[in-house]
Protein backbone atom coordinates (compact mmCIF):
# COMPACT_ATOMS: atom_id res chain seq x y z
CA UNK A 1 0.00 0.00 0.00
CA UNK A 2 1.29 3.26 -1.15
CA UNK A 3 2.20 6.43 1.48
CA UNK A 4 -0.13 9.42 1.39
CA UNK A 5 1.66 12.78 0.81
CA UNK A 6 2.27 14.38 4.24
CA UNK A 7 0.24 17.62 4.28
CA UNK A 8 1.65 20.13 6.26
CA UNK A 9 1.76 23.20 4.18
CA UNK A 10 -0.90 22.00 2.20
CA UNK A 11 -3.18 25.14 2.54
CA UNK A 12 -0.76 27.07 1.16
CA UNK A 13 -0.67 24.41 -2.10
CA UNK A 14 -4.68 25.25 -1.58
CA UNK A 15 -3.87 29.41 -2.01
CA UNK A 16 -2.00 28.79 -5.17
CA UNK A 17 -3.82 29.87 -8.26
CA UNK A 18 -4.52 28.34 -11.35
CA UNK A 19 -2.87 30.14 -13.59
CA UNK A 20 0.76 29.89 -11.98
CA UNK A 21 0.68 26.66 -12.09
CA UNK A 22 -0.49 26.83 -15.83
CA UNK A 23 2.25 29.29 -16.13
CA UNK A 24 4.90 26.77 -14.40
CA UNK A 25 3.69 24.03 -17.50
CA UNK A 26 3.95 26.38 -19.74
CA UNK A 27 7.47 27.16 -18.78
CA UNK A 28 9.01 24.05 -18.74
CA UNK A 29 9.47 23.22 -22.39
CA UNK A 30 11.51 26.39 -22.81
CA UNK A 31 13.79 25.26 -19.98
CA UNK A 32 14.49 21.43 -20.84
CA UNK A 33 14.75 21.56 -24.76
CA UNK A 34 11.22 20.72 -24.98
CA UNK A 35 11.94 17.17 -23.27
CA UNK A 36 9.54 18.63 -19.84
CA UNK A 37 6.30 19.53 -20.25
CA UNK A 38 4.11 19.01 -16.92
CA UNK A 39 0.30 18.11 -17.47
CA UNK A 40 -2.21 20.08 -15.85
CA UNK A 41 -5.58 18.33 -15.08
CA UNK A 42 -8.60 19.45 -13.69
CA UNK A 43 -10.03 18.41 -10.41
CA UNK A 44 -14.12 19.01 -9.15
CA UNK A 45 -14.83 20.74 -6.44
CA UNK A 46 -17.30 18.50 -4.09
CA UNK A 47 -18.21 21.07 -2.16
CA UNK A 48 -19.25 23.45 -5.19
CA UNK A 49 -20.57 20.81 -7.71
CA UNK A 50 -19.73 21.20 -11.19
CA UNK A 51 -16.97 23.39 -10.46
CA UNK A 52 -13.14 22.37 -11.10
CA UNK A 53 -9.90 23.88 -10.12
CA UNK A 54 -6.36 23.00 -11.30
CA UNK A 55 -5.69 19.53 -9.31
CA UNK A 56 -2.39 19.51 -7.05
CA UNK A 57 -3.15 17.36 -3.58
CA UNK A 58 -2.97 13.23 -4.28
CA UNK A 59 -0.35 11.35 -6.49
CA UNK A 60 -2.93 12.25 -9.49
CA UNK A 61 -3.61 15.40 -9.18
CA UNK A 62 -7.28 14.47 -8.38
CA UNK A 63 -7.58 17.06 -5.66
CA UNK A 64 -7.96 21.05 -5.87
CA UNK A 65 -9.22 21.73 -2.83
CA UNK A 66 -8.26 20.71 0.42
CA UNK A 67 -12.03 20.04 1.93
CA UNK A 68 -12.42 18.10 -1.08
CA UNK A 69 -9.43 16.08 -0.67
CA UNK A 70 -10.29 15.33 3.23
CA UNK A 71 -14.06 14.10 2.11
CA UNK A 72 -12.54 11.93 -0.22
CA UNK A 73 -9.94 10.53 2.55
CA UNK A 74 -12.61 10.13 5.49
CA UNK A 75 -14.61 8.45 3.10
CA UNK A 76 -12.00 6.30 1.77
CA UNK A 77 -9.30 5.97 4.20
CA UNK A 78 -11.54 5.31 7.30
CA UNK A 79 -15.05 4.87 6.10
CA UNK A 80 -16.42 7.41 7.35
CA UNK A 81 -19.61 9.15 4.92
CA UNK A 82 -19.92 13.33 5.40
CA UNK A 83 -21.77 15.35 3.67
CA UNK A 84 -19.27 15.64 0.55
CA UNK A 85 -19.30 12.27 0.30
CA UNK A 86 -22.47 10.46 1.39
CA UNK A 87 -22.16 7.16 0.24
CA UNK A 88 -20.57 4.09 1.58
CA UNK A 89 -18.18 1.78 -0.45
CA UNK A 90 -19.15 -0.96 1.62
CA UNK A 91 -22.06 -1.58 4.21
CA UNK A 92 -21.13 -4.78 5.29
CA UNK A 93 -21.78 -4.61 9.27
CA UNK A 94 -22.66 -0.90 8.88
CA UNK A 95 -25.36 -0.05 11.91
CA UNK A 96 -24.68 3.81 11.59
CA UNK A 97 -26.79 6.31 9.44
CA UNK A 98 -25.22 8.46 6.73
CA UNK A 99 -23.39 11.01 7.07
CA UNK A 100 -22.13 9.60 9.83
CA UNK A 101 -19.83 13.29 9.82
CA UNK A 102 -22.46 15.52 11.72
CA UNK A 103 -22.31 19.11 12.39
CA UNK A 104 -21.51 20.11 15.95
CA UNK A 105 -23.24 22.94 17.59
CA UNK A 106 -20.69 25.61 15.64
CA UNK A 107 -22.60 24.58 12.29
CA UNK A 108 -19.10 22.85 11.26
CA UNK A 109 -18.46 18.91 11.00
CA UNK A 110 -15.08 17.00 11.67
CA UNK A 111 -14.11 17.83 7.89
CA UNK A 112 -14.34 21.40 8.14
CA UNK A 113 -12.36 20.91 11.68
CA UNK A 114 -9.39 19.18 10.10
CA UNK A 115 -9.60 21.33 6.43
CA UNK A 116 -8.93 24.65 8.98
CA UNK A 117 -6.29 22.43 10.98
CA UNK A 118 -4.23 21.66 8.01
CA UNK A 119 -4.95 25.04 6.57
CA UNK A 120 -3.22 26.11 9.77
CA UNK A 121 -0.55 24.18 9.61
CA UNK A 122 3.28 25.61 8.92
CA UNK A 123 5.58 24.37 5.95
CA UNK A 124 7.77 22.04 6.76
CA UNK A 125 10.77 23.09 7.98
CA UNK A 126 14.17 23.16 6.49
CA UNK A 127 17.71 22.39 8.30
CA UNK A 128 19.31 25.65 8.65
CA UNK A 129 22.27 24.79 10.48
CA UNK A 130 22.97 22.08 7.56
CA UNK A 131 22.24 24.50 4.72
CA UNK A 132 24.45 26.57 5.64
CA UNK A 133 27.42 24.69 4.78
CA UNK A 134 29.40 24.60 1.98
CA UNK A 135 28.77 21.25 0.83
CA UNK A 136 24.63 21.85 1.09
CA UNK A 137 25.33 25.32 -0.75
CA UNK A 138 27.14 24.00 -3.40
CA UNK A 139 24.52 20.94 -3.72
CA UNK A 140 21.33 23.14 -4.48
CA UNK A 141 23.46 25.06 -7.09
CA UNK A 142 23.96 21.42 -8.70
CA UNK A 143 20.05 20.83 -7.94
CA UNK A 144 19.62 23.80 -10.68
CA UNK A 145 22.21 22.92 -12.90
CA UNK A 146 21.69 19.33 -13.83
CA UNK A 147 17.75 20.80 -14.19
CA UNK A 148 15.88 19.46 -11.15
CA UNK A 149 14.27 22.18 -10.63
CA UNK A 150 12.24 22.68 -13.64
CA UNK A 151 9.76 19.94 -11.84
CA UNK A 152 11.06 20.49 -8.28
CA UNK A 153 10.20 24.03 -8.59
CA UNK A 154 12.20 25.75 -5.39
CA UNK A 155 9.70 28.99 -5.27
CA UNK A 156 6.19 29.50 -5.40
CA UNK A 157 3.67 32.87 -4.92
CA UNK A 158 0.25 32.36 -3.20
CA UNK A 159 -2.65 33.93 -4.36
CA UNK A 160 -3.02 37.37 -2.76
CA UNK A 161 -5.09 37.13 0.56
CA UNK A 162 -9.06 38.20 -0.52
CA UNK A 163 -8.70 35.66 -3.90
CA UNK A 164 -12.25 33.69 -3.65
CA UNK A 165 -11.17 29.98 -4.49
CA UNK A 166 -12.49 26.71 -4.62
CA UNK A 167 -15.21 27.51 -6.66
CA UNK A 168 -16.06 30.37 -3.97
CA UNK A 169 -16.24 28.17 -1.52
CA UNK A 170 -13.67 29.83 0.01
CA UNK A 171 -11.11 33.24 0.44
CA UNK A 172 -7.46 32.87 1.13
CA UNK A 173 -6.68 34.04 4.47
CA UNK A 174 -4.45 36.70 5.27
CA UNK A 175 -2.16 34.66 7.11
CA UNK A 176 -2.16 32.61 3.79
CA UNK A 177 -2.43 34.90 0.49
CA UNK A 178 0.78 36.26 -1.29
CA UNK A 179 3.13 34.03 0.33
CA UNK A 180 6.73 32.53 -1.24
CA UNK A 181 6.65 29.10 -0.67
CA UNK A 182 9.74 26.65 -1.36
CA UNK A 183 7.80 23.10 -1.66
CA UNK A 184 10.67 22.22 -4.34
CA UNK A 185 7.85 20.76 -6.63
CA UNK A 186 5.58 21.68 -9.15
CA UNK A 187 2.23 20.13 -8.53
CA UNK A 188 1.82 18.90 -11.85
CA UNK A 189 2.01 15.53 -13.72
CA UNK A 190 4.64 13.88 -15.35
CA UNK A 191 5.68 11.04 -17.05
CA UNK A 192 8.99 9.83 -15.05
CA UNK A 193 9.23 5.90 -16.10
CA UNK A 194 7.47 5.18 -12.77
CA UNK A 195 3.57 5.54 -13.99
CA UNK A 196 1.02 2.97 -12.36
CA UNK A 197 -1.57 2.96 -15.21
CA UNK A 198 -4.24 4.46 -13.06
CA UNK A 199 -6.04 7.22 -14.50
CA UNK A 200 -8.26 9.72 -11.94
CA UNK A 201 -9.16 12.86 -13.05
CA UNK A 202 -7.14 13.20 -16.00
CA UNK A 203 -7.26 12.01 -19.56
CA UNK A 204 -6.17 8.85 -20.81
CA UNK A 205 -2.47 9.83 -21.01
CA UNK A 206 -1.79 10.68 -17.63
CA UNK A 207 -2.57 6.42 -16.78
CA UNK A 208 1.51 6.54 -16.21
CA UNK A 209 1.79 9.92 -14.73
CA UNK A 210 2.58 11.01 -11.29
CA UNK A 211 2.71 14.60 -9.48
CA UNK A 212 6.21 15.80 -8.80
CA UNK A 213 7.02 14.81 -5.28
CA UNK A 214 7.20 18.42 -3.13
CA UNK A 215 10.68 17.76 -1.69
CA UNK A 216 9.72 19.74 1.48
CA UNK A 217 9.99 17.49 4.50
CA UNK A 218 11.87 15.25 2.46
CA UNK A 219 14.79 14.43 5.36
CA UNK A 220 11.62 13.27 7.51
CA UNK A 221 10.89 10.65 4.96
CA UNK A 222 12.63 6.46 5.39
CA UNK A 223 11.86 5.35 2.09
CA UNK A 224 11.23 7.20 -1.16
CA UNK A 225 8.64 7.55 -4.07
CA UNK A 226 4.54 7.03 -4.76
CA UNK A 227 5.55 3.16 -3.91
CA UNK A 228 7.99 3.45 -1.42
CA UNK A 229 10.46 1.34 -3.16
CA UNK A 230 13.59 3.75 -2.96
CA UNK A 231 15.48 3.41 0.51
CA UNK A 232 18.13 5.85 -0.56
CA UNK A 233 17.69 9.06 -2.36
CA UNK A 234 20.48 7.22 -4.71
CA UNK A 235 18.08 5.11 -5.41
CA UNK A 236 14.92 7.65 -6.10
CA UNK A 237 17.20 9.86 -8.33
CA UNK A 238 18.29 6.64 -10.49
CA UNK A 239 14.99 6.06 -10.72
CA UNK A 240 13.94 8.97 -12.95
CA UNK A 241 13.70 8.37 -16.84
CA UNK A 242 11.20 9.74 -19.41
CA UNK A 243 10.82 13.52 -18.96
CA UNK A 244 13.53 13.60 -15.97
CA UNK A 245 15.95 11.46 -18.06
CA UNK A 246 18.62 14.33 -18.66
CA UNK A 247 18.91 15.65 -15.16
CA UNK A 248 19.27 11.67 -14.04
CA UNK A 249 21.78 11.15 -16.01
CA UNK A 250 23.94 14.45 -15.68
CA UNK A 251 23.21 13.79 -12.17
CA UNK A 252 25.11 10.48 -12.27
CA UNK A 253 27.96 12.06 -14.52
CA UNK A 254 28.74 14.52 -11.20
CA UNK A 255 31.67 13.72 -9.85
CA UNK A 256 31.64 11.61 -6.16
CA UNK A 257 32.22 15.29 -4.54
CA UNK A 258 29.53 16.52 -6.21
CA UNK A 259 26.85 13.89 -6.28
CA UNK A 260 27.47 13.93 -2.40
CA UNK A 261 26.90 17.80 -2.08
CA UNK A 262 24.02 17.56 -4.19
CA UNK A 263 22.66 14.75 -1.58
CA UNK A 264 23.52 17.01 1.08
CA UNK A 265 21.60 19.81 -0.11
CA UNK A 266 18.49 17.28 -0.35
CA UNK A 267 18.70 16.67 3.41
CA UNK A 268 18.57 19.93 4.52
CA UNK A 269 14.83 19.92 2.84
C1 LIG B 1 10.35 15.73 -15.17
C2 LIG B 1 10.15 16.18 -13.80
C3 LIG B 1 11.20 15.81 -12.78
C4 LIG B 1 12.56 16.11 -12.79
C5 LIG B 1 13.35 16.87 -13.85
C6 LIG B 1 13.10 15.57 -11.57
N1 LIG B 1 12.10 14.98 -10.82
FE1 LIG B 1 12.30 14.15 -8.99
N2 LIG B 1 10.37 13.50 -9.07
C7 LIG B 1 9.49 13.73 -10.10
C8 LIG B 1 8.29 12.95 -9.91
C9 LIG B 1 7.10 12.91 -10.83
C10 LIG B 1 8.47 12.26 -8.70
C11 LIG B 1 7.50 11.25 -8.05
C12 LIG B 1 7.72 9.90 -8.70
C13 LIG B 1 7.08 8.73 -7.99
O1 LIG B 1 6.62 8.88 -6.86
O2 LIG B 1 7.06 7.64 -8.57
C14 LIG B 1 9.79 12.63 -8.20
C15 LIG B 1 10.32 12.17 -6.99
C16 LIG B 1 11.56 12.55 -6.50
C17 LIG B 1 12.09 12.15 -5.21
C18 LIG B 1 11.36 11.28 -4.18
C19 LIG B 1 10.61 12.17 -3.21
C20 LIG B 1 9.68 11.43 -2.27
O3 LIG B 1 9.11 12.11 -1.40
O4 LIG B 1 9.48 10.22 -2.38
C21 LIG B 1 13.34 12.69 -5.10
C22 LIG B 1 14.30 12.58 -3.93
C23 LIG B 1 13.61 13.43 -6.31
N3 LIG B 1 12.50 13.32 -7.13
C24 LIG B 1 14.78 14.11 -6.58
C25 LIG B 1 15.09 14.63 -7.85
C26 LIG B 1 16.41 15.10 -8.22
C27 LIG B 1 17.62 15.16 -7.30
C28 LIG B 1 16.33 15.50 -9.53
C29 LIG B 1 17.45 15.97 -10.42
C30 LIG B 1 18.54 15.01 -10.64
C31 LIG B 1 14.95 15.28 -9.97
N4 LIG B 1 14.26 14.73 -8.93
C32 LIG B 1 14.44 15.63 -11.21
C33 LIG B 1 9.70 14.57 -11.18
C34 LIG B 1 10.94 15.09 -11.55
Amino acid sequence: MARRPQHPGDGFVEAIDDRTLIAIAEEQPELSEGRIHGEVVQAPIFEAPGQTRVGRFGWKDQHSSLLSFIGDAYLNEMGITNRLRPTDVTTVLKTTNDPEDQPDDLGLADIDHFAQFIRGTMVPPRDTALAATPAAIRGGELFRRVGCSVCHVESITTAPAGTVIDGGMFTVLEALGNKVIHPFGDFLLHDIGTGDGIVQVGPQDTANKLRTAPLWGLRTKPRFMHDLRSLSLENAISRHEGEAHEPARRFKELSPEEREALITFLNTL
